[in-house]
């Protein structure tokens, strides 16, 4: 993921920079830069692949002395990883350069605006289009370009400017990306990830949404996007470098289970059109003919990149109107598959190494399919082997157990059935733009479902010593039982097993018992009344039943002991929000039992192995 820092003060900026970029380096990206104000001009060095090729420019070809300076890691989401992809981004005239993290939703449409006003641009970034934009409102006060500019934006951003008039500030501005100020004595740091800048300081500042600071030597002003001023309070941090890296959780999981809004506006960010009613996936790899011609579509995966493809067997089938298949990559690569030039393989990967869904691929390529990859990690074997690709943008995931991935996965499958269903003539315009505009919406639901945990948390308490678990769930719902019941077992080896509701009655019912809990998600209401038969079922039993429903159902109260409300979204979203709880349960219960959940037991991270 895309990593900023800024740097004023007395030290020579480049080392405090390469040093926060170090730093950075476990969050992954795929090319450097920095830029330094030496003696009036900016001089800038960036490189694409690792720090140690960045590390080269600077040694031998860079002014040592000079400060203020900014610098980035990126993680291409706009253009390949290139040197000239790489941030900083200038402006026609070299007068200041842009760090950025985020995707500027309106790119296109601005650099059509700019590029017709004269501008030039060396770069396929949407990140270049902020510093031409902040040039072409600049009038002597950088503040006040930087806050026109950011007028006319649509998207997420944290992003830092440097100017060559302004060799005493910094401006740096946030909305959705985090992004934060370091306070030091003659010195001022930004950073979008504590873990860049705390060995300089520990006082700092975190921005909120669309707040801006200049920052100078001597001192920070605050500001919003209207230009008020703001009095903000600096928090001292008491954590340690590990601790950092975790941005203050306790684990890399629940980390990663909050970044999940954010996984979302990325995996959507600068891919969909809301007043066209289109989606644009550029590295889709498939012609208009290939999508008319594919008869059959087959998801591929293992674990729970499986599970996110059953779902979107469901999606895909409701919203193209295509017969979908679900293999486990490993049986796929052994059974002499069926498919032909009219198939159309969706591999799922996390990582792109996993041993099983690579010989999945190949099986199927040799067979003459297309085969489509939708996957995390930018530059792993499986992007080089697939006929297209649709990146999940979910960054760097370090806890064992997949969760922001899974939540990716699901969100660029919506994407995915949309743009076929759409080109196939299915879907007609408005059902489009209505999918986008609750798709946006989906980050604050979530947020507002991670704002108070207290309720999973006791729910964990209650049951972390049970020995079995019965997942249940129908239609859309039943791919998440699945991947629930696997957080479960894989984090706290509490034995769990998924089930399709409806299938309960014929075998796994004799198992119900007060000793046996069950977790229902009752969250979409396309079979929800069948749902709620089986509930009943299960409580006639002795069962106890947990229910993962809407917050506005009061009936499930009746049927079930315990509920986990979450937000209203539509049908076909559900699954993104109703796997959430899961994950929370699964980590809460992992780590009252005192288990390692970052790593558990038996497991890797990326299994490259059969
Ligand atoms: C579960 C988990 C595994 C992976 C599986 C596939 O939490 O992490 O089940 O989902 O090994 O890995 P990728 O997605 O990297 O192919």
């Amino acid at each position: 993921m895309c990593g900023i820092i800024g740097y004023i003060g007395d030290q020579p900026a480049n080392e405090v920079i390469f040093d926060g970029l170090t730093r950075l380096e476990y969050r992954g990206y795929d090319s450097a830069g920095i830029a330094v104000l030496d003696g009036g001009r900016i001089v800038l060095a960036k490189d694409v692949g690792k720090l140690r090729h960045l590390r080269e420019i600077l040694v031998t070809n860079f002014p040592s002395r000079a400060s203020p300076g900014i610098g980035h890691t990126r993680w291409a989401t706009h253009g390949r990883p290139s040197s000239f992809n790489a941030h900083p981004h200038g402006d026609c005239r070299g007068t200041l350069m842009v760090a950025h993290n985020g995707i500027i939703e309106n790119y296109m449409k601005l650099k059509r605006a700019l590029t017709a006003a004269g501008h030039v641009f060396q770069s396929e970034t949407d990140t270049e289009v902020l510093a031409h934009l902040i040039e072409s409102h600049y009038q002597g006060d950088l503040e006040a370009a930087v806050l026109k500019a950011l007028a006319d934006v649509e998207g997420a951003y944290a992003l830092v400017v440097l100017h060559r008039d302004h060799p005493d500030q910094l401006v740096c501005v946030r909305k959705e990306s985090p992004l934060i100020v370091g306070l030091g004595r003659g010195e001022q740091f930004i950073a979008s990830d504590v873990t860049a800048i705390m060995q300089h300081t520990r006082q700092v500042v975190y921005l909120e949404n669309g707040e801006g600071a200049v920052v100078r030597r001597d001192g920070v002003t605050f500001f919003d996007l209207a230009g008020r001023h703001l009095a903000k309070t600096p928090t001292t941090l008491d954590w340690n470098p590990v601790a950092a890296e975790k941005g203050g959780f306790p684990h890399f999981m629940l980390k990663e289970i909050y970044e999940q809004p954010q996984v979302i506006r990325n995996t959507i960010g600068g891919r969909t059109s809301e007043e066209e009613g289109k989606i644009y996936l550029t590295e889709l790899g498939l012609s208009g003919p290939d999508i008319f011609r594919t008869q059959r579509i087959v998801m591929v995966g293992c674990g729970t990149a499986f599970y996110a493809g059953c779902v979107g067997k469901y999606l895909i089938e409701q919203l193209v109107r295509v017969p979908v298949e679900c293999d486990l990559a490993s049986e796929f690569r052994y059974r002499q598959p069926l498919v032909d030039g009219n198939t159309l393989v969706v591999a799922i990967s996390q990582s792109g190494e996993t041993a099983d869904t690579l010989a999945a691929v190949r099986e199927a390529r040799a067979r003459g399919a297309k085969v489509l990859g939708i996957v995390n990690a930018k530059e792993s074997s499986l992007t080089r082997e697939v006929d297209g690709l649709v990146y999940i943008h979910a960054g760097p995931e370090i806890g064992v157990a997949s969760t922001k991935a899974y939540i990716g996965m699901l969100t660029a499958q919506v994407l995915l059935a949309l743009l076929l269903g759409k080109i196939r003539g299915v879907l007609d315009t408005a059902f489009v733009q209505q999918t986008i505009r609750d798709l946006k919406v989906l980050p604050q639901l979530i947020e507002r479902l991670l704002a108070d945990t207290s309720g999973i948390r006791a729910l964990a308490e209650k049951f972390k010593d049970a020995r079995n678990f019965l997942y249940l769930g129908r239609g859309i719902n039943f791919p998440t039982a699945m991947e629930g019941a696997l957080k479960l077992k894989e984090i706290s080896y509490i034995h769990a097993e998924a089930y399709a509701a409806g299938e309960m009655k014929h075998g796994p019912i004799a198992l119900i018992d007060k000793d046996l809990p069950v977790m229902a998600i009752a969250a979409n209401q396309g079979a929800y009344d069948k749902l709620v038969s089986n509930l009943k079922e299960v409580q006639a039993r002795s069962g106890t039943v947990i229910a993962v429903a809407s917050e506005r159902n009061e009936e499930i109260r009746h049927v079930t002991e315990y509920v986990i409300p979450i937000p209203d979204c539509p049908d076909i979203l559900s699954p993104i929000l109703s796997v959430i709880p899961l994950q929370l349960f699964a980590y809460y219960v992992a780590d009252l039992r005192g288990l390692d959940v970052d790593q558990p037991r038996n497991l890797a991270k990326s299994v490259t192995v059969e």
